[in-house]
């Protein structure tokens, strides 16, 4: 399914937008919201679903809101506190996915001293905490069994973690979210989710686009100008972003593109209208680099669960 997703404030979508975008898209025809309790803006993100509701453009029903549980937040009590408090800032009573963002624990920063609490302690460093994925994991079940969310899922996992999950889940993992673009297409790890079906969805589907305002694109060239997606963009009367969109889609892979702009907006949610070729696929697959451009390793060399 396509969707709008509701990036963290300092990339973009602000909260004085964030209720506008978000009614907009709906109005659009966007269905599922991408969002997390890292990108500040649950509040305003869940006005504009209020607003659209209230204004008879869907019903709740007709939504699949996603939002992710922080690094802080993975000891067992945490993790239902803040669910509960994010249901909140939503104004909804249960998400349709929650998912493990990181498969990182930090230590818990209570929500009235600082929220959201991000990567670094009040003095600038970062301070890991020793909560198993096994604890998070059973408190994330008991969040279904008490129908605050609905699916619950991983993300930024890679296989040997999502195994480990596997042997003792109750509910197993029913999406995997993870970097995915033609610099990072992870051919085996949508092979083992397939395998296990666990849906993955993909994130920054646009390679270096939105980690260029921050600086942070490891100097890796556009995706969306490439000679190899506009030649296929062409083929199709299609946009570059429209192609690479569909790659992911036509992998078997969900798509979750990020815009602020109502064009763009729209434009993003028509991408399984047309169909690559074989060859235009395997051209653009051909562009993988290994390039991951959301790296925690990049933080502190103790994050670095992609290693
Ligand atoms: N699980 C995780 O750890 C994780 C990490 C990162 C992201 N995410 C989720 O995935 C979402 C998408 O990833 P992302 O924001 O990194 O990247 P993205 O969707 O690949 O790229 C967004 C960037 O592309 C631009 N853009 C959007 N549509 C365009 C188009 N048709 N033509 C040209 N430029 C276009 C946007 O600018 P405009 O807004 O100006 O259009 C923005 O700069 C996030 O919002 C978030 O919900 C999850």
């Amino acid at each position: 399914m396509a969707s709008i997703v509701l990036k963290r404030t300092q990339q973009k979508v602000t909260k004085s937008t964030c209720a506008d975008t978000v009614y907009n898209a709906i109005k659009a025809g966007y269905r599922l919201l991408d969002g997390a309790g890292d990108y500040g803006n649950e509040k305003e993100a869940g006005e504009g679903v209020r607003r659209a509701i209230a204004d008879g453009l869907v019903k709740r029903e007709d939504l699949f809101i996603t939002s992710k549980l922080w690094n802080t937040f993975h000891a067992h009590d945490h993790v239902k506190q803040i669910t509960k408090m994010q249901l909140g800032l939503w104004g909804i009573d249960y998400f349709d996915l929650f998912l493990v963002h990181f498969p990182i624990a930090l230590k818990y920063v209570d929500p009235s001293h600082r929220y959201p609490p991000e990567w670094f302690g009040d003095d600038g460093k970062v301070y890991t905490q020793n909560t198993p994925m096994h604890e998070t994991w059973g408190a994330m079940e008991e969040l279904v069994d008490e129908k605050l969310a609905k699916n619950i899922g991983l993300s930024n996992c890679q296989g040997s973690l999502i195994l480990d999950v596997l042997r003792y889940a109750k509910y197993e993992p029913q999406v995997l979210q993870v970097e995915l673009h033609p610099y990072l297409t992870q051919e085996a790890l949508v092979k083992l989710c397939k395998t296990f079906s666990i849906a993955v969805t993909a994130y920054s589907s646009f390679g270096p686009q939105s980690y260029v305002e921050l600086g942070v694109d490891k100097g890796a060239p556009s995706l969306l100008k490439h000679d190899v997606t506009s030649s296929v963009a062409k083929n199709h009367g299609k946009t570059e972003a429209q192609v690479l969109l569909r790659w992911a889609t036509q992998r078997g892979v969900a798509v979750i593109p990020k815009s602020n702009d109502l064009g763009r907006l729209s434009a993003n949610l028509d991408c399984n209208s047309f169909d690559l070729s074989e060859s235009e696929l395997a051209a653009l697959s051909a562009l993988n680099i290994n390039l991951r451009l959301n790296d925690p390793a990049d933080i502190d060399g103790r994050l670095a669960i992609f290693a």
